[in-house]
């Protein structure tokens, strides 16, 4: 695989890994304000960046490619309410996509189709993980600080597998 391509993927196990640490710190915190569906919900979340990062490393080795981990910075401790988190979050998937489209224009540049057939995959879950974000920031501007109705949300999030 070409060196550029190589840095890149690897640049974006980081991202992923990075995602991970952001939403697992999310959840913790979600825990403290005492929304424990939503936390589980965040928790998911964390793993499927896991599975982000572990997808991206198993396509590196494929290619013969070495992979290289970067340091995590550290996340964002504390939120004020459920809507700034997940406002958060939605904003962070935004910038996940657009490090995902990166990388497809490298892959494009340097004809390594490939590697463009292979994120095809991430820019797919990209559109998933966005609407997804974009549902529960909806749901929860809806809601504003009513008590009951954010104990509904809680439930629904409490519902993810
Ligand atoms: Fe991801
Ligand atoms: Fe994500």
């Amino acid at each position: 695989m070409n060196k550029k391509m190589l840095d890149a993927l690897n640049g974006q196990i980081n991202e992923e890994l990075n995602s991970m640490y952001i939403y697992m710190a999310m959840a913790a915190d979600l825990d403290e304000m005492g929304w424990g569906g939503m936390a589980h919900w965040m928790r998911k979340q964390a793993q499927e960046e896991l599975a982000h990062a572990l997808k991206i490393q198993g396509y590196v080795k494929d290619r013969q490619g070495r992979v290289v981990f970067k340091a995590i910075g550290e996340p964002q401790l504390t939120w004020n309410t459920p809507l700034e988190l997940f406002k958060g979050a939605l904003a962070h998937e935004q910038h996940i996509t657009g490090t995902v489209h990166k990388l497809v224009k490298l892959a494009r540049e340097l004809d390594d189709i490939a590697t463009e057939v292979f994120l095809n995959y991430f820019v797919s879950e990209q559109v998933e993980e966005e609407d997804a974000a974009h549902e529960i920031v909806d749901a929860l501007e809806k809601v504003g600080n009513s008590a009951g109705p954010l104990y509904q949300v809680d439930s629904w999030l409490r519902k993810r597998e």
